[in-house]
């Protein structure tokens, strides 16, 4: 059986900073700088421009990638997507991805599968899990998995939303997982779920419950109610639970491949709450040099924060062949996973 490893990271970020005092000065969200950095870390997200989509944030993280990994998307034997802003209901945004690379016009054509994930902040590491199976099944060479994020379309940017709107923004990251016969990459993963608290942080748009699945006024327009229209998040239940599982998926990892916290070269978390990923690090006993953020800079970018992050260790010269990488992450339905790399 092959190791699969990531050959290949890349990110994309659309150019509007918008500012935690842009929110109160250009959209009017009754806010501060100060109410948001000390409870979440953020100083700045961002915004990409009207008629940008996912896809077109992950294309150019996807091109990153290949380009480090020495690849061109022919290599390519699969796409896998991770998003909860997809560009549509339907098709999936792996699709739409594919469909930039012309890969029609290769030659030979090469009509590379796409399979969407859809499990929101942790869907970069259910991606990566799937991804890795499909390496070492001997399935893939080299898969492209992507997380990627247009969060600001969706947002309540006003001050009922601000519990929300302030801390999410756009972004994409992608790897390259691929086979090899060295010894090194993916060592070991975990995912668990907990469909109790579905709705604890959720966006409905629509309910496939209703007939038809949204209401319809009198010239037939779907109407949405604000509620189902905007994301809504139990955020100290979130929170509680992002801690917990957390520490428990990292600890499960450690234990499966006999090695300890301080084994850790470095922690990768995904960016919900400078709040919770500070604890993690508490917990584990981990100095400051072994953690990367950029919550920060880019607010919480969803299934993109990871990859992100990544991408941006390895230009750093933070990540390096050889270092023991952990990976963790938490959101909505509730998920979450955590995984082992020798990089
Ligand atoms: O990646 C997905 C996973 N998501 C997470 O992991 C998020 C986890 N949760 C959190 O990070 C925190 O719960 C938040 C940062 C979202 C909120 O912090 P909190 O300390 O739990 O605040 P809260 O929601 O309990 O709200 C406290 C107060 C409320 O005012 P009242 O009702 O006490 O008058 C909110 O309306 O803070 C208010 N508030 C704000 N005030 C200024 C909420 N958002 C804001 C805001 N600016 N942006």
């Amino acid at each position: 059986m092959p190791n699969a490893y990531i050959s290949g990271t890349g990110f994309y970020v659309p150019p509007r900073v918008v500012t935690n005092d842009n929110l109160v000065a250009d959209y009017g969200i009754e806010t501060s700088n100060e109410w948001i950095v000390k409870r979440t870390g953020i100083e700045a997200r961002r915004f990409a421009e009207e008629g940008v989509g996912t896809a077109d944030l992950a294309y150019e993280a996807s091109v990153q990638a290949l380009e480090r990994a020495g690849l061109t998307i022919a290599d390519i034997d699969m796409i896998v997507f991770a998003t909860l802003s997809p560009d549509y209901a339907f098709p999936g945004s792996g699709v739409l991805l594919q469909r930039k690379f012309n890969v029609a016009e290769l030659d030979p054509p090469k009509f590379i599968p796409a399979l969407d994930v859809r499990n929101q902040c942790s869907g970069f590491l259910y991606g990566l899990a799937t991804a890795a199976s499909m390496v070492q099944a001997g399935g893939c060479k080299h898969v492209l998995l992507v997380g990627a994020e247009t969060h600001s379309a969706a947002l309540d940017l006003s001050t009922t939303g601000r519990t929300v709107s302030s801390l999410f923004g756009d972004g994409a990251g992608a790897v390259v997982v691929s086979a090899t016969d060295e010894d090194r990459g993916l060592r070991t993963w975990t995912l668990g779920a907990d469909g109790r608290h579905a709705e604890e942080l959720c966006q409905k748009v629509w309910d496939i419950k209703k007939r038809p699945f949204m209401n319809v006024d009198a010239d037939g327009n779907g109407v949405v109610p604000p509620e189902d229209m905007w994301a809504h998040m139990n955020g100290r239940l979130v929170f509680k639970n992002a801690v917990q599982w957390m520490i428990v998926s990292l600890w499960k990892v450690c234990e499966e491949q006999g090695i300890g916290p301080k084994d850790i070269d470095l922690l990768v978390c995904h960016q919900a709450n400078m709040r919770i990923n500070q604890y993690v690090q508490q917990q584990l006993g981990l100095p400051d040099e072994k953690v990367v953020h950029n919550i920060d800079r880019y607010g919480n970018t969803t299934a993109a924060t990871i990859p992100i992050l990544l991408a941006e260790a390895e230009r750093d010269g933070k990540l390096k062949p050889g270092m023991k990488v952990a990976l963790v992450g938490f959101g909505s339905g509730f998920t979450w996973g955590a995984a082992i790399l020798d990089w």
